[in-house]
C-alpha cells in the first residue's frame, strides 16, 4: 500500500505564553491527525485563533512541533530527521496572506522567482530566464511585468507573482494560508480560478486555510473544521456543509449568508467567543458554547468517530444534530 502524500498523527504545538504567564502554555494545536492524498485539496476552517496557521506552519517544519508525527511521502518530517525535512522543503511550498510581504520589496518579481530556481538547482542557469517567463505565463502575468518590484504591482498581480514563486520548486504540496483574504472580491475569484486550474494541470495537493466557507466549498474536495486546536469534523466538503455532524460546524454553516436576500442571517448561530487557548475547558472544548451539550461533554473529550469518509469528534449522533439544528443552509 502506498503511503499518503501527507500523514499527520496526533500533532501537538504549544507556545510558551511569555510575560507573567511564563509557566503556562498556549495550546495552539492539540492532537491533530489527518491524511492528504496526491492531488487532493483539503480546506482548513475555523474561527480566528483555532490554530490553523500554526498547524500549516508546523506541517512545513516552520514552527517547532511539541509532540506527534508528520510524514511526507512515507518519510518522517518532524523530529530530528533532517533528510525528511529537506525532502519536504523541496516538494512543498507556502502561499501567504499578504502578497506584498511574501516577496522581497527590493527585488523585481523575475529576480525573486529566479532566486528560488537557483537555490533548487535543477534548472541550468542559462534556462532560468525562460523558466521564469513560463512561470509568469502560467499564473497569467504579462511578460512586461517581470521587471517590476512588488510595490509597482496591484494586490492581485502580486499574489499571482507569489504563487509563481511558490510553484517554481514544482511542489507536490502547497499550503495556502488565507491567500485571497487581502484581495478584492473580483480578484479573489480570479485567484481561486487560477488555483483550480493549476490543481487540475499540475496535480497539486493543497491545504487551503480560509475563513470564507463559500470559497472552500468551491475549491476543496474535503474540509477539516478546527476548534481550539482540534479537528472537530472532517469529510467531503459537500457532505460536511450540507449535513454537518458537529454542532460547531452546524453553527459555522448557519452563519454563511444565504443566496436568498429575503432570508435573514440567523440571529445568533454561535454565542460568545472561544475560550482562551491558555486555559482550555475540561472535556469537549466546545461544550461551553454548545446548545446541545450533555453532562458528559464537560467530563471527557470525545474521541474522533470514523464513519466511511466522515470523521466527527462529538458524542451526539448525526440525527441528533440535524434534527435539533435550528437552521439549515438549504431553503
Ligand atoms: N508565535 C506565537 N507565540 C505564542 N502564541 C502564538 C504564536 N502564534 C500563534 N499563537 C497563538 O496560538 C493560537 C492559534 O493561533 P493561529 O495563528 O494558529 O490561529 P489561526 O486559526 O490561524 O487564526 P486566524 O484565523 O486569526 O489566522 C492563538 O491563540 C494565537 O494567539
Ligand atoms: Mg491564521
Amino acid at each position: 500500500m502506498t503511503p499518503p502524500l501527507l500523514e499527520v498523527d496526533d500533532l501537538v504545538v504549544h507556545y510558551p505564553a511569555g510575560g507573567m504567564l511564563r509557566r503556562r502554555e498556549v495550546q495552539a494545536v492539540n492532537g491533530v491527525s489527518l491524511r492528504l492524498e496526491p492531488g487532493e485539496t483539503l480546506g482548513l476552517v475555523g474561527e480566528s485563533g483555532s490554530g490553523k496557521s500554526t498547524l500549516g506552519r508546523a506541517l512545513l517544519g516552520l514552527t517547532p512541533v511539541t509532540a506527534g508525527h508528520v510524514g511526507f511521502d512515507g518519510k518522517r518530517v518532524s523530529g530530528r530527521d533532517r533528510a525528511g525535512l529537506a525532502h519536504l522543503r523541496r516538494n512543498a511550498a507556502m502561499i501567504f496572506q499578504d502578497p506584498f510581504n511574501a516577496l522581497n520589496p527590493r527585488q523585481t518579481i523575475a529576480t525573486s522567482i529566479a532566486e528560488v530556481l537557483r537555490v533548487k538547482g535543477e534548472v541550468p542557469p542559462a534556462e532560468v530566464p525562460a523558466r521564469v517567463a513560463a512561470l509568469l505565463d502560467l499564473v497569467g502575468l504579462r511578460p512586461d511585468l517581470a521587471g517590476r518590484k512588488p510595490h509597482a504591482l496591484s494586490g492581485g498581480q502580486c499574489q499571482r507573482a507569489g504563487i509563481a514563486r511558490a510553484l517554481a520548486i514544482e511542489p507536490r504540496l502547497v499550503i495556502a494560508d488565507e491567500c485571497v483574504a487581502a484581495l478584492d472580491v473580483s480578484i479573489q475569484g480570479q485567484i481561486i480560478n487560477l488555483l483550480i486550474e493549476l490543481k487540475a494541470r499540475m496535480g497539486l495537493a493543497m491545504i487551503f486555510i480560509a475563513h470564507d466557507l463559500a470559497i472552500v466549498r468551491r475549491l476543496c474536495d474535503r474540509v477539516a473544521v478546527m476548534y481550539l486546536g482540534r479537528i472537530v469534523e472532517e469529510g467531503p466538503t459537500e457532505a460536511v456543509f450540507s449535513s454537518p455532524r458537529h454542532p460547531y460546524t452546524a453553527a459555522l454553516v448557519a452563519a454563511i449568508p444565504s443566496l436568498d436576500p429575503a432570508r435573514p442571517l440567523p440571529a445568533d448561530p454561535l454565542p460568545g467567543e472561544p475560550p482562551s487557548p491558555l486555559a482550555l475547558p475540561p472535556g469537549c472544548a466546545f461544550h461551553p458554547r454548545c446548545r446541545l451539550a450533555r453532562p458528559e461533554c464537560r467530563e471527557m473529550a470525545p474521541p474522533a468517530r470514523h464513519d466511511g469518509e466522515r470523521i466527527t469528534a462529538c458524542v451526539l449522533s448525526p440525527d441528533e444534530i440535524t434534527t435539533t439544528q435550528p437552521r439549515s443552509m438549504e431553503p
